[in-house]
């Protein structure tokens, strides 16, 4: 019954959770408040705020938990992708709880536990099945044949779709992060009130740069027009843009899903928390006859829940790292 602790640092939230025998047992997230008066995340200022909540997150967890620090078996941290002075928080974190314990350490991809965050509750997807991973800096069309061998099929050539959200907030005025703003919004609004285009990209892969541009020219025409517009028409602007991203988004993963024959379709990520995503994906695997897996919210967004979920996993294959191991801001899967 391996307990293992999960750290997670790469980016703008602080995780802590601890996993007994595979189950989650508490996911503490710390969220950081101070980047929206940015309008996105600082790097400096993530890495402060993690070092601030490091030490209260983990001890929450073990609280939650219901376990002493010597019940732990082993350490999981994200060694990226990621923020690297905000990886180097957990990193470090990790290290000194394993050194002062004595335990082993493991190594997590963050864009693999993404994906493993299906093994967190009922029902699981059956290897292999494809994983549509969309995050603040990641979309990724993702053949999970095991645990661990998983196979990019198609990614974006430039931004995320959580990035095509947040800079559709900006230019509508809305505070960071706008991902959930556009979701509240769209909720209120005619998704079919204004067209977007579909940009024309070769295979599985994906670009928002392109519809990122349509929306600025679209929002300065309408506003020199009638500077009224933003406020009279917001939920309808936010409903159509959100509803293009997601089109976007699965039509590409129903061509992928064909082509490769696969019928266990997943979602990850941050952006899978948007409520026209998760509903767009269920409608089109009812239409398919496909077995569709969306985690619980709190496991879409970052947290260490997948980080020692994905530690859980590796323990049992004895794939455990040294001391000397230290962050990678770009990290491949293998
Ligand atoms: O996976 P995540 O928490 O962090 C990264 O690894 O990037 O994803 C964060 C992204 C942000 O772009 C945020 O705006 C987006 O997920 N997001 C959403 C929603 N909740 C979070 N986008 C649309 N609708 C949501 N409800
Ligand atoms: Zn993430």
């Amino acid at each position: 019954m391996p307990v293992i602790l999960g750290i997670e640092s790469s980016c703008d939230d602080t995780s802590a959770a601890v996993s007994v025998d595979g189950v989650i047992m508490s996911n503490v997230v710390a969220n950081q408040s101070i980047h929206a008066a940015y309008g996105g995340v600082v790097p400096e200022l993530a890495s402060r705020v993690h070092q601030q909540n490091i030490i209260p997150a983990v001890q929450q967890a073990l609280i939650n938990a219901k376990v002493s620090k010597n019940d732990i078996d082993a350490v999981a941290f994200t060694r990226g992708p990621g923020l690297l002075g905000s990886l180097l928080v957990g990193v470090s974190f990790a290290k000194a709880f394993a050194l002062a314990q004595n335990l082993p350490l493991i190594e997590v991809n963050h864009m693999q536990a993404h994906v493993l965050a299906h093994f967190i509750d009922e029902p699981k997807p059956k290897f292999p099945f494809m994983c549509l991973t969309v995050s603040g800096g990641h979309t990724q069309i993702i053949l999970v044949k095991d645990y661990f061998d998983m196979e990019i099929i198609g990614q974006t050539m430039d931004d995320a779709a959580g990035e095509a959200m947040d800079k559709t907030s900006k230019i509508l005025g809305l505070p960071y992060p706008g991902g959930p703003l556009i979701d509240k919004h769209a909720r209120l609004g005619d998704r079919e009130a204004f067209k977007f285009p579909e940009p024309n990209i070769p295979n599985y892969d994906f670009s928002f740069s392109g519809l990122k541009t349509s929306i600025l020219y679209f929002i300065r025409d309408n506003v020199a027009a009638n500077p009224d517009f933003l406020t009279n028409r917001m939920d309808d602007i936010c409903a159509s843009v959100e509803y293009r991203i997601v089109t976007i988004l699965l039509n590409k993963l129903k061509k992928a899903a064909l082509a490769y024959g696969i019928k266990d379709i997943a979602l990850a990520g941050g952006v899978s928390a948007n409520t026209g995503l998760r509903q767009g994906l269920t409608e089109l695997c009812q239409k398919m006859n496909w077995n569709c897996f969306i985690p619980q919210f709190q496991y879409c967004t970052d947290n260490a829940g997948m980080i020692a979920i994905a530690g859980h996993y590796k323990y049992l294959n004895n794939d455990f790292v040294g001391q000397n191991v230290a962050p990678l801001a770009r990290m491949p899967f293998n």
